[in-house]
């Protein structure tokens, strides 16, 4: 299992004072469990790991078949929640240079979707051009402009390059089971599609086939990973006692440092695979917990390599900050520093030592570093990158999300924060139906 370690914030806050938030912590599980708290119709992802049968794993698996047997590229189209989880996962779990090897053992999984880069998509379609490509089509409301956009030149592409009847085939829609462009699509098309649930937001949804189907079409064992999110359920599940549930005492610890003026939470990782872990994970405290003038501002950065960049501001800068390190405890492989007779660089001292004992040394040196120097510090460990150990990590973000967002008292399940940007931009650009707007905000340029 995954574990928390607390104990480098003691000398910023007192465990004593973690504790003391059992009862709120035991409220917001209530809230949670019996679905009376703020945006409780969107609490399909709180018992999704148990609840996923062997039938939806095989229908997807066969599905995902499909994309592999007929494709050597499938593009993931989809932006925040519709995409962060899936390459949060693939990213951790994929060797870093297959993407660039000629032989595959499953299709390249890339990214569309997610921006509005005209360079971005001319590059894509310019890659694809001679490519065995698909396209999952991933967006819950089915109308978000940057997916949307994206779609409409892949499909056009995906049928001129592979004929009608293929792109039928390979084209595959994650969407609302009524609503939005991309379920009228996919049903005139024919299409084969899955359901986003309703009562499940974009940012918990890497659990449904949003994260599933494509985590699958890249190779990986989604029965594991949901293996992983179910133990984890049951861990965190709201009878287990304060003291041994690791979700609650991150929830409450984060909350405790907030109100100890650390307005930042930094997810620090030391392997470059966890990079969009961070990613998916500041989508869903950032939209989860950042509104009503309050929140936490997530931030994350990639240690060792950023120790050379953000370094200096977290050893020196402003005192608003703390870390939560995700260690993983074991590599998946092994890789000895070289002696070298020369010794021109010096590092003969590291010689015959695993790269990733250095590795660990940095972790270590720099958590003690940034302790002294006024950053109160949570551990998660993880024993190793696999499906299993990632499930867990998903479903504990997850659940730690809803009852921190409980406890600071912001309904945890809405983002209305993000609609003023789709106003003005449809205004901007005309967008039949927003003709008032367009007049007010041009008199504003
Ligand atoms: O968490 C959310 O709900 C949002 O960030 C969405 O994930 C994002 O806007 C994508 O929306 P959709 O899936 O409707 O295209």
């Amino acid at each position: 299992m995954i574990s928390l370690n607390i104990e480098k914030t003691f000398g910023f806050i007192s465990k004593e004072s973690v504790f003391g938030y059992e009862a709120q912590v035991k409220a917001a599980q209530e809230a949670l469990e019996n679905g009376t708290g703020k945006g409780n119709d969107f609490l399909g992802w709180l018992h999704l790991p148990s609840s996923i049968t062997a039938e939806h794993l095989a229908d997807l698996k066969a599905t995902a078949q499909v994309l592999r047997d007929n494709c050597e590229v499938v593009v993931v189209a989809g932006i925040g929640g519709s995409y962060l989880g899936t390459r949060a996962v693939v990213e951790a779990l994929s060797n870093s240079f297959t993407w660039l090897q000629k032989e595959k053992t499953a299709p390249t999984i890339i990214y569309a979707g997610h921006n509005i880069g005209e360079d971005y998509l001319y590059e894509l379609t310019t890659f694809l051009k001679d490519k065995k490509f698909g396209v999952l089509n991933i967006s819950k409301s089915g109308t978000t402009t940057e997916t949307a956009l994206a779609f409409r030149l892949l499909k056009k592409q995906c049928e001129e390059q592979r004929g009608k009847e293929m792109a039928r085939k390979v084209i595959v829609a994650i969407t609302d089971a009524k609503k939005g462009a991309a379920r009228v699509t996919a049903d005139k098309e024919g299409y084969k599609s899955f359901i986003i649930p309703d009562n499940v937001g974009g940012r918990f949804s890497v659990l449904t086939p949003v994260g599933l189907l494509p985590i699958a079409v890249a190779g990986f064992d989604i029965e594991q990973l949901v293996a992983g999110a179910a133990d984890m359920e049951k861990a965190c599940g709201k009878d287990v006692p304060f003291a041994q549930n690791q979700a609650a005492i991150y929830a409450a610890t984060r909350n405790e440092l907030y109100k100890s003026g650390k307005k930042i939470e930094i997810l620090v990782n030391y392997n470059p695979k966890l990079h969009y872990v961070s990613e998916w994970w500041k989508q869903l405290y950032g939209e989860s917990e950042g509104k009503d003038n309050k929140g936490i501002f997530p931030a994350a950065v990639d240690f060792s390599t950023d120790l050379h960049s953000m370094g200096q501001w977290i050893q020196e800068g402003e005192r608003i900050i703390f870390e939560t390190v995700i260690s993983v405890e074991k590599v998946n492989h092994t890789l000895e520093v070289p002696a070298d007779e020369a010794n021109l660089d010096g590092l003969n001292f590291l010689a015959g030592k695993r790269v990733d004992e250095v590795n660990k040394m940095a972790e270590l040196g720099t958590q003690l570093a940034h302790v002294d120097g006024g950053v109160p510090n949570i551990r998660l460990v993880v024993p190793e990158l696999n499906e299993y150990n990632i499930g867990q990590l998903l479903y504990f973000f997850e659940i730690a999300c809803g009852i921190s967002g409980y406890i600071l008292d912001v309904n945890p399940f809405n983002q209305p924060g993000v609609e003023a940007y789709k106003k003005n931009m449809f205004a901007l650009l005309d967008k039949p139906g927003y003709e008032e707007d367009s007049k007010a905000i041009r008199a504003r340029l």
